[in-house]
Formats: structure tokens, C-alpha cells, sequence
């Protein structure tokens, strides 16, 4: 087990350069198997979940040969796999469930296990199996999830609620299919474009994303091409909340800042001053933090993946500020670990009220998701004392090099062996 130990206090200076985003390349991964051909993916993040993906399709038969965080990939010989033999690491997240859209549309059938990923709430796949529904699949849900289809054909989709992964999943689907289907209130995220774009790219025909209508036609074949991930808007603005945190003063570079744009708005509603250029940001923090009210919507509302981290920026604002979490119900769990260290924090139902200016003290604490992970992080390096933090499994499935990076900004951190 390991554990990473933060001095806390110091003050963050310096520059921080964003890689690609996970929940992109783990649709762009899955989306390589739609096509029997060659790809070169570059600005792939070097995580957990990444390591996961490669596991899985390379028992499914591609050959994928990393160079850095350049993937190069083969996907013509994807063939046999059991369920048992993905099992490990289809469980350990929740993208593993795009396999699903992606041998849908290479096969007309798949079988996978349930996916995983934080526990965070429910997480029903309804949206998902409905679509898939529509196209044409036949789904059995005993034990795995199977689906076959004789022929996937175009469907119009409505969305009960915005969701990401099911959109995603649907385009996987449905980019073979034939004829036209139309996805509505689909989620507008920068990933769901970006994976759009790559399967334009493969010689697919989507239109509408980035919009709440998706229109994808089919087409009968898909082949490789090269790509790069769009930045990690979610990292990003991990880094950008860490300087308001430590009154430090960051560069967060190779990012899209249009991407960013809600959280902008919020740390400058705080008077943390935010300095936007063509392809950075530079956050420089405060001594006087005002309170504000965060409410998490699907883009471009405040994403919910940067709650956990702007709950710890709360903490030190000069008076009541509120988080109100509307995507996941079991998003707080962050608190018990906050409150651990002196943050004065009430959860009532779906609303979190932090109560500042309050010193936080270190303390022994956990990472019990993986963006409550990098929360622990920002808590930790703000706090005056050793913190150990502990449950790394979860930060190292979404953050690159978390503690090098902080490092090199001037943070006192480093990770153990237990
Ligand atoms: C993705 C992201 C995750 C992020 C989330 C919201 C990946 C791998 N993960 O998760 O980091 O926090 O988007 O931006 O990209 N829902 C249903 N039925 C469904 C699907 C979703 O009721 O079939 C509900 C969910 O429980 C949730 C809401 O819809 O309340 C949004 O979830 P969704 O956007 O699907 O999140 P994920 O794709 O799981």
C-alpha cells in the first residue's frame, strides 16, 4: 500500500502542462475497434485506467505498442476473448462499458461485464441499453450484458437525462448502423466532441456534437488515422483550483480555456484573479477568498468532477458557501475526510454548506473517489502540518504524476511505500 506524505503551507508557483483527457481517450480507445486497421493516438494521459483499457483490448487481440504517451494501435485481428478473461479490468472502471457500443458496431454482438468505476451513486446503464435497443440489439442482462443485433439500423434516441456515457456509447454504436440516427438532449461535453471528431476522422459521418442534437449516419466501412486527445479540461482545472487553495500562482498551459469557462467564472467570483491566453490559464490566488454557491450541471455548467476540489477552495473563503451536486446523490463522501482536518462542512441531502474562514489541520485521511483523491490532494498541501493520504489506487486512475507535478510547482510531497 502506498501512501503519499504533504508539508503543507507552501505557496504553488510555477507551470503546469496538461496532457490528454482521460475520459476522451477512453473513448477513443474503445472507438479503434470499429475499424480492422492501423492507428497512431498521441496525448494519451499515462494513468490507471488507460493501462486498464490497453489490458483489455490487447486480450482481445490488438496489438498496441506505447511510445511515451503516444499509443500505436492495431485493432485487424480483434477477435475471441472471454468474459472472465476482461473481467478485472473492465470492473475497475466505468469507461469499460464503451466496448459495448464500439463490438456492437464491429460485431453486431458483445458480451462484457457490468462496468465500475467510483461509487458515486446508482450508475444505471438504462439510457445506454435503451439506446442500443432502439438501433436494433437484443439485450440479455443475466450476469453479463449481451447484446446481438441481425442488423443495427438508425433510430431517433431521446435522452431521458443528459449523460455523457450514454451518448458516447450510442454514437459508437450507431456510426455503422444504416441509415440516420438522431440523438436528443445529448450531453455537449468537450469529450463527447472530441471522440466525434475522431470518428469523423475514421470516415464516419456525425454531425451535431457539441450541440443537444447528434445526428450520425451510417457508414459500411471505418478506418485508422492519427489523433490527438483534446486537453484535460478536469485536470486543468484541478491545478487551477490548487493555486487558489495555496494563495500560489500557476500557468496551467496546453489547454483549451474555452473549456474551462465555468470555473473561470467561479474563481474570479471568489477574487482569485484568472488570466486567460490563447492555450493557458495563469491562476493567481488571494489572501481574501469570497464565498460562493456552485450548483453541478452537465457542460457547459460547473462539471461535477471539480466539486470535491472546490469544496476544499470553500473552506477558506470568508463566509457561507454552498455546493449543490445534481449528476451523482453519493458525491460527499469527501466531507467526513475534510471535517477530519477541522473544515467546518454540513451535508443535507444533495447540498453541501462549507462554513469558512477555517485553518485546516493535517490529518490521516483517504481518497475515496478519484476526484476526492486530488480533493485530498489540495486539502493536504493547504493544511499546516503531515498529511498522509491513503487509497492512492483511485488518483493514480485519472492523474498523471500527480505528486511530480506538484513538486515541481514547490509543494513539499512525496509518495511511500507503506
Ligand atoms: C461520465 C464521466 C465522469 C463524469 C460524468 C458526468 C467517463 C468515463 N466518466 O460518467 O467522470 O463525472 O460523466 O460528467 O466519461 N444516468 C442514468 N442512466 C444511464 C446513464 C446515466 O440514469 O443510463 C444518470 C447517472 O446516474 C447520472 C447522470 O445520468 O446521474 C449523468 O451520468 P453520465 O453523464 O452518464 O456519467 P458517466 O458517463 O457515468
Amino acid at each position: 500500500m502506498e501512501k503519499i506524505i504533504i508539508n503543507g503551507g507552501k505557496s504553488l508557483k510555477g507551470e503546469v502542462i496538461i496532457t490528454g483527457a482521460k475520459n476522451a481517450a477512453l473513448g477513443i480507445l474503445p472507438a479503434t475497434v470499429l475499424a480492422k486497421d492501423k492507428f497512431i493516438i498521441e496525448n494519451i494521459p499515462d494513468i490507471q485506467d488507460i493501462k486498464n483499457y490497453i489490458s483489455i483490448l490487447k486480450k482481445m487481440g490488438a496489438k498496441i505498442r506505447k511510445e511515451g504517451n503516444k499509443l500505436r494501435i492495431d485493432t485487424t485481428n480483434i477477435g475471441g476473448y472471454t468474459v472472465e478473461e476482461i473481467c478485472e479490468e473492465s470492473t475497475k472502471m466505468r469507461a469499460s462499458y464503451y466496448l459495448l457500443g464500439a463490438l456492437l458496431g464491429r460485431n453486431g454482438e458483445v458480451e462484457l461485464p457490468l462496468p465500475g468505476g467510483c461509487d458515486i451513486g446508482a450508475r444505471p446503464i438504462d439510457l445506454h441499453i435503451k439506446g442500443f435497443a432502439a438501433l436494433g440489439g437484443e439485450i440479455d442482462l443475466k450476469g453479463s450484458i449481451k447484446i446481438k443485433a441481425n442488423k443495427l439500423k438508425g433510430a431517433n434516441i431521446y435522452m431521458d437525462m443528459v449523460s455523457v456515457g450514454a451518448t458516447i456509447n450510442v454514437m459508437l454504436a450507431s456510426v455503422k448502423a444504416e441509415g440516420l440516427t438522431v440523438i436528443e438532449n445529448a450531453a455537449k461535453e468537450p469529450h463527447v466532441v472530441d471522440i466525434a471528431n475522431f470518428l469523423n476522422l475514421m470516415g464516419a459521418d456525425v454531425k451535431g456534437a457539441g450541440t443537444d442534437v447528434i445526428k450520425v449516419r451510417g457508414v459500411k466501412e471505418l478506418h485508422g488515422c492519427e489523433y490527438s486527445v483534446v486537453p484535460d479540461q478536469i485536470t486543468a482545472g484541478t491545478y487551477m483550483i490548487a493555486a487558489g487553495v495555496t494563495k500560489g500562482n500557476i500557468l496551467v498551459k496546453n489547454i483549451i480555456p474555452k473549456h474551462l469557462e465555468s470555473i473561470s467564472a467561479k474563481l474570479k467570483e471568489m477574487g482569485i484573479e484568472v488570466i486567460e491566453y490563447d492555450d493557458a490559464i495563469r491562476v493567481i490566488g488571494t489572501d481574501d477568498i469570497k464565498p460562493c454557491n456552485v450548483k453541478t450541471l452537465p457542460y457547459p455548467g460547473f462539471p461535477t468532477d471539480l466539486q470535491q476540489p472546490m469544496g476544499v477552495l470553500m473552506c477558506f473563503a470568508n463566509g457561507v458557501s454552498t455546493i449543490r451536486e445534481s449528476i451523482f446523490e453519493n458525491r460527499f463522501r469527501y466531507v467526513n475526510e475534510l471535517q477530519k482536518m477541522g473544515a467546518s462542512i454540513q451535508v443535507n441531502a444533495n447540498t453541501a454548506v462549507f462554513t469558512g474562514p477555517c485553518k485546516l489541520y493535517a490529518a490521516q485521511i483517504n481518497a475515496t473517489d478519484l476526484r476526492a483523491g486530488a480533493a485530498m490532494v489540495l486539502a493536504g498541501l493547504a493544511a499546516e502540518g503531515t498529511t498522509q493520504i491513503s487509497e492512492l489506487k483511485h488518483i493514480d486512475r485519472g492523474y498523471e504524476n500527480i505528486e511530480e507535478i506538484f513538486k515541481s510547482l514547490g509543494a513539499d510531497i512525496k509518495r511511500v511505500k507503506n
